[in-house]
Order: C-alpha cells, then sequence, then structure tokens
C-alpha cells in the first residue's frame, strides 16, 4: 500500500493537475481534500487539455474512484456543469464520491465574495470571486450547509431561511447590495440536489477501508502552500489549509496513515491575485517567462505574476509539508532563458536570512539573493531520462536539491502526461 499527497510549493498553478494524473495510473482513490473551484488544474491527454476544477484529476483513468473530501467546499452548480463537460468527452463519473461532510457554496457566498472584494478597495485579495472564503467562514461560524443537508430537502429549506436573515441583511445594509428570494435559491438547489444525491456518502469510512484493505491512495492539493491560510502570506491567501497536514483534516486520516509527500514547483515562479512576491519580475524578463510558459490562469484567465524561483520558499514548504520528494515542472520553459537567477538567501536590514517572515512588513525588507546559472540551448520537451538532460539543466535541479534538502523525484519538460522523467 502507499499513501502519496500531491501539493503546491508555491502560490498554486505549479503543475500539481499533471503529476496527479500521471500518479492515478497506479492508484485505487484519487481524494480533493481542500479548495473549491478556485482551483483549475491543466491535464493533456493524448493531446486533448482537460481543465479541472473540482472533480479529481483521476478521473481520466478508467475505474479509479474519485472523492471530494470534507475539507472542500462544493458549488454543486459548478461540479454538475463539470460532470456533464466530461461525459460529453466519453469520460464516466460514476465512480465519482462527494463527502456528506463536504460545505456547499450558496448563491450568497458568491455575491459576498464580489462585495467584500470591493469593499476592500486598494488591499483586495484578489481572489477568483467563486465564494471560497465566505464559504468557509460560514464553516467556522458554524452556520454552513453541508451536503447532507442539500440532500435532505426540509432540513435543507429551514437552513436556507435561516440563513438568508443574516445574509440578506450583510448584502442589504452593510454592503448596498441585492438580497436573495429563499425560495428561489431552494427551488434551483434542489435540483442540483436530486442530482447529485447519488453521489454523496460517507467517503471518510470508504477511504479508511481502503487504508484497511492496503490499496493505494492518492490526496490531489488545490493551491498551495504559501496560499496556505496559516502558512502563507496572509491575509493574501486561500481561506483552507492546502498544505499536507490538511490531507488530515480534509479527508479524515490520520497523518500515520500518509507515506510520501510530493512537493511540486516550477522551475521559476508565478502568482495569480494580489500579495507579495519576493522575486517578482515586473519586467521584461517576467513578461518572457509569462509568454514561454503560457501564464495564463487556468480557472479566471488572468495573466500570472512571473519572477525566479525561490528556494527560500520552496525549504520552508519542505518543512511545513514533510516533503520526500520535489516535482519539478517547466524545466523546458526556462531553459530557454539565456542565463536563470535562483534565489537562494534573503538580505534583510543587511544580514543575510534563509527563513520565510510572518510579517509583510518584514517580508518587505527582504531582498534576494541570486546565483546565476546558464539556460540550455537544447529543446528538453523530449527528453524521457533524467541523464539525458542537459547538463546545464542537471547543474540547476542539484543545486535546487542541495538548497532544499530534499531529492527531485519528477522533472516536467512539457504540458503533455508524456512529457515527465521520472527519476
Ligand atoms: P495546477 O493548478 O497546479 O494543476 O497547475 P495549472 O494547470 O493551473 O498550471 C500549470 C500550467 O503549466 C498548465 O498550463 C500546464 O499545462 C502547464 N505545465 C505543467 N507542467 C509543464 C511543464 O513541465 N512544461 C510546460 N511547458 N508546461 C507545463
Ligand atoms: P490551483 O489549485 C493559483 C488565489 C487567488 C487569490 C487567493 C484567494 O489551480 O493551484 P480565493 O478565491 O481562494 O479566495 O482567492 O488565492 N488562488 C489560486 N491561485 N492557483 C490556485 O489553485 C488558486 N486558488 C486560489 O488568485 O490570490
Ligand atoms: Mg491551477
Amino acid at each position: 500500500m502507499a499513501t502519496r499527497v500531491v501539493i503546491g510549493t508555491q502560490w498554486g498553478d505549479e503543475g500539481k493537475g499533471k503529476y496527479i494524473d500521471m500518479l492515478a495510473g497506479n492508484s485505487d482513490l484519487v481524494v480533493r481534500f481542500s479548495g473549491g473551484n478556485n482551483a483549475g488544474h491543466t491535464i493533456v491527454a493524448d493531446g486533448v487539455k482537460y481543465a479541472l476544477h473540482l472533480i479529481p484529476s483521476g478521473i481520466l483513468h478508467k475505474g479509479k474512484t474519485c472523492i471530494i473530501g470534507n475539507g472542500v467546499v462544493v458549488d454543486p452548480a459548478v461540479l454538475l456543469k463539470e460532470m456533464d463537460g466530461l461525459r460529453e468527452k466519453g469520460i464516466s463519473v460514476d465512480n465519482l464520491l462527494i463527502s456528506d461532510r463536504a460545505h456547499v457554496i450558496m448563491p450568497y457566498h458568491k455575491e459576498l465574495d464580489e462585495l467584500q472584494e470591493k469593499f476592500r478597495g486598494s488591499n483586495s485579495i484578489g481572489t477568483t470571486k467563486r465564494g471560497i472564503g465566505p464559504a468557509y467562514s460560514d464553516k467556522t461560524e458554524r452556520s454552513g450547509i453541508r451536503m447532507c443537508d442539500l440532500v435532505d430537502a426540509e432540513l435543507f429549506s429551514e437552513k436556507v431561511k435561516e440563513n438568508l436573515k443574516v445574509k440578506n441583511l450583510m448584502i442589504e445594509k452593510v454592503y448596498g447590495g441585492k438580497g436573495f428570494d429563499a425560495d428561489a435559491i431552494i427551488q434551483e438547489y434542489s435540483e442540483y440536489a436530486n442530482k447529485l444525491r447519488k453521489h454523496v456518502t460517507d467517503v471518510n469510512a470508504i477511504i479508511f477501508e481502503a487504508i484497511e484493505q492496503d490499496k493505494n491512495i492518492l490526496f490531489e492539493g488545490a493551491q498551495a502552500t504559501f496560499l496556505d491560510l496559516d502558512f502563507g502570506t496572509y491575509p493574501y491567501v486561500t481561506s483552507s489549509n492546502p498544505v499536507a497536514g490538511g490531507v488530515c483534516t480534509g479527508a479524515g486520516v490520520g497523518p500515520v496513515y500518509i507515506d510520501e509527500v510530493y512537493g511540486v514547483l516550477k522551475a521559476y515562479t508565478s502568482r495569480v491575485g494580489a500579495g507579495p512576491f519576493p522575486t517578482e519580475q515586473d519586467n521584461e524578463i517576467g513578461n518572457t517567462i509569462r509568454e514561454l510558459g503560457w501564464e495564463y490562469g487556468t480557472t479566471t484567465g488572468r495573466p500570472r505574476r512571473c519572477g525566479w524561483l525561490d528556494t527560500v520558499m520552496i525549504r520552508y514548504a519542505a518543512r511545513v509539508n514533510g516533503l520526500t520528494g520535489l516535482a519539478i515542472n517547466h524545466v523546458d520553459t526556462v531553459g530557454k532563458l539565456g542565463k536563470i537567477k535562483l534565489c537562494v538567501g534573503y538580505k534583510k536590514d543587511g544580514v543575510q536570512i534563509n527563513y520565510f517572515p510572518a510579517s509583510l512588513k518584514e517580508l518587505a525588507k527582504c531582498e534576494p539573493i541570486y546565483e546565476e546559472f546558464d539556460g540550455w540551448e537544447i529543446d528538453s520537451s523530449k527528453v524521457r531520462k533524467y541523464e539525458d538532460l542537459p547538463s546545464n539543466a542537471k547543474t540547476y535541479l542539484s543545486r535546487i536539491e542541495e538548497l532544499v534538502g530534499v531529492k527531485v523525484k519528477l522533472v516536467g519538460v512539457g504540458k503533455d502526461r508524456e512529457q515527465t522523467i521520472v527519476v
């Protein structure tokens, strides 16, 4: 048996989807444990591109049980649309299960996300406006509606009415927006409930049974370490815990059952939305990386901010996630840059530090210290063996391993499922 976790080590979009799809091939269960449809995971299989937001990226493999865990927030309309989209491409979603404990994203969550962002003005977080923050706020405030409530018509109706008393006051009186009609929501969501009911179950029991039967389980991370509510660049983060520890609370698995944790990173860094980014290149270099790596959001289409790889971040990610291996993408992309810079530490108040400060004020004082590497002239996108990589690429990867203290296990040299080197 092996239980493996795949998580992001930067600000998301590291290419987790590609590796989850690959590792799903020899997994029995693929489980999402955090976030919602703020995520966008791209998979290119046999030349066909898939963008998944809520459904685990294992769905493209026949017969795998794909699970949406309790730690995920589910927008039922988005989920049903995604299920339909996959069916149209000939992919079965019969093996999709949703935790009865997962929370539901309601129309007022999306409206509040929009209104709160507007209200923050120049301090806006740059959320995906999918209602993620407000849905998780309701969960911790204990007024959330769960999947087990959605599929119980009577309970659902009561909870919507109760919630709207407060939500409409907030929307109308605080933010000057337009409130919601309970009956319209109940009607709309009862149709979703009818379509989803057969997929909703106690997935925790299924996961535990799989552990007892020594099956292979893959936990699919969404977002990333630096978007984590506790360990990220707060408040410019998402509202869940996408770190490896999130598997325990977001899927109901004790820490002793986790065998391997893969940390996915790009050979450079990207970020979408607001917030600090010490190695950002808001210049020609950043623009070149964006175009070479096609850095435009899978979920919102926004151009991603780009910069150099920061090993202070990856070292921190190795610690908080307990990484057992690195999976580095876009080695093809970075090789096309004539010179590559790698951040090996920060200089703060005249002193070199190699930790990531909690205070954004302190972080703003950090100046990256770089080492420079030569790019690689040869197109690495067709390489399938580590030893066949250009020697400059191997030098760059070895230095990353050395600085982070974790071995590189997977190397990405292109978008396609096949463009992966297993080290
Ligand atoms: P995720 O959210 O972590 O799953 O990542 P996204 O799918 O949002 O973004 C990663 C982007 O990089 C997608 O467009 C992928 O197709 C692409 N990608 C992933 N790995 C590689 C790679 O090794 N090389 C190149 N050129 N593109 C890659
Ligand atoms: P994947 O799984 C990149 C960012 C948003 C915003 C912040 C808060 O594809 O890596 P939210 O809507 O969650 O309240 O937004 O988090 N964000 C992501 N950025 N990839 C993601 O997911 C993201 N999910 C959220 O852009 O800055
Ligand atoms: Mg993404």
